[in-house]
């Protein structure tokens, strides 16, 4: 038995040298040293032997063994080697071949005009307030000025969620509410950007969701005059010096008295097109004194305190300014539009 194992060791370590790969590393040690392998079972095969024969046998077997264990090591890394360097062979760089050019990346028109107007803001002076979206009917509607069934509310088509109450908030007005609550009774002066969503038909002009940015300052002494020099100051700084403006009276629950703001229509000069609907101007913003019932909800006393607050539409500020005449284009994730930016 002992020439058998000394054969079967022989035989071995020819069939190594043969391996070529990893799946025939793997088959030859299941095939020797494996649990069912021919050096496991010649091992097991001891106790047939008498026993004078079994200590030598057992030696020779734990050679053999400790043998083979090391062969398979050593051809196992040849073989990883010899395949990882196959590998970097056949992906190897071919560094005289042209680059790749990488796509920059710009900023969505959305995110640019946000950041425009914001900037414009706070250099007048006011902060950065951040609302949230779901909202209740209280807050969107109820503090605003607008009781359960009030006809005013025909002017937002709201999504309602499943939960009695609560709602996508249909404008950044709400947050009014919550700064003022959060601040009373001292003065503030904020802006609060946001998405807003409303239940309405899909148009080039509107969409179901875009930006507004709301503007809100409290304090005594507030006058209509604070808020056309800053609305004005804030048209000269976005469109031009040069670009002629107007106020429109106009109708909110939540301000009293309450304006629309103009400019002269940027592609006509005036003149009259399609886009300002033969008018002349294009709409950017509604604005007014904040009402008295708006004030008091958020916890100051109207007798003492005043305020303006004004609303816009980046996307359709960006429209104009940009000349784009879809609103569609905004969510549409057109790479088209989106690199002209
Ligand atoms: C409001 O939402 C008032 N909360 C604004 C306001 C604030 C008035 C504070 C007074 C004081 P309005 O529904 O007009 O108003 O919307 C304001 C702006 O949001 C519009 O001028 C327009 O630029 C933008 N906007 C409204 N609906 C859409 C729409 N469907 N798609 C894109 N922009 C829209």
């Amino acid at each position: 038995m002992l020439e058998a194992l000394d054969r079967l060791y022989e035989e071995a370590r020819n069939a190594l040298e043969a391996v070529a790969d990893s799946e025939g590393l793997s088959a030859w040690y299941s095939r020797y040293l494996g649990r069912k392998g021919a050096v496991t079972q010649m091992v097991r095969r001891v106790g047939e032997l008498s026993k004078e024969e079994r200590p030598a046998f057992g030696r020779r077997a734990n050679e053999v063994k400790a043998a083979l264990e090391a062969a398979f090591q050593a051809r196992s890394r040849a073989i990883k080697e010899a395949e990882i360097a196959r590998e970097v062979e056949a992906g190897a760089i071919d560094v005289t071949l042209p680059g790749r050019p990488l796509p920059r990346g710009r900023l969505h028109p959305s995110t640019r005009i946000l950041r425009e107007i914001v900037a414009i803001l706070t250099r007048m002076g006011f902060q950065v307030y951040r609302s949230r979206d779901v909202e209740t009917d209280e807050y969107n509607f109820q503090l605003l000025n607008m009781p359960p069934h009030h006809p005013a509310r025909d002017m937002w088509d709201t999504f309602y969620t499943t939960e009695p109450g609560v709602l996508l908030r249909t404008h950044t007005s709400p947050g009014q509410i919550h700064a003022m609550r959060e601040y009373a009774p001292h003065p503030i002066r904020v802006i609060l950007p946001g998405m807003c969503y409303r239940y309405e038909q899909i148009t080039a002009r509107s969409e179901i969701q875009f930006n507004q940015v709301e503007g809100l300052a409290v304090g005594r002494r507030i006058t209509m005059t604070d808020l056309k020099g800053t609305l004005v100051e804030f048209a000269r700084q976005l469109f031009g010096e040069d670009r002629p403006y107007r106020f429109r009276c106009s109708h909110f629950p939540f301000t009293e008295p309450s304006v629309e703001m103009d400019i002269q229509c940027i592609l006509c000069g005036g003149e009259g097109c399609p886009v300002c609907k033969h008018t002349g101007w294009l709409e950017i913003m509604g604005a007014g004194m904040v009402h008295p019932v708006v004030l008091r909800n958020g916890g100051y006393d109207p007798d003492v305190y005043s305020g303006f607050a004004f609303g816009m539409g980046p996307e359709r500020i960006a429209m104009l300014k940009y000349g784009i005449n879809d609103i569609r284009y905004f969510w549409g994730n057109d790479l088209r539009f989106l690199e002209q930016f």
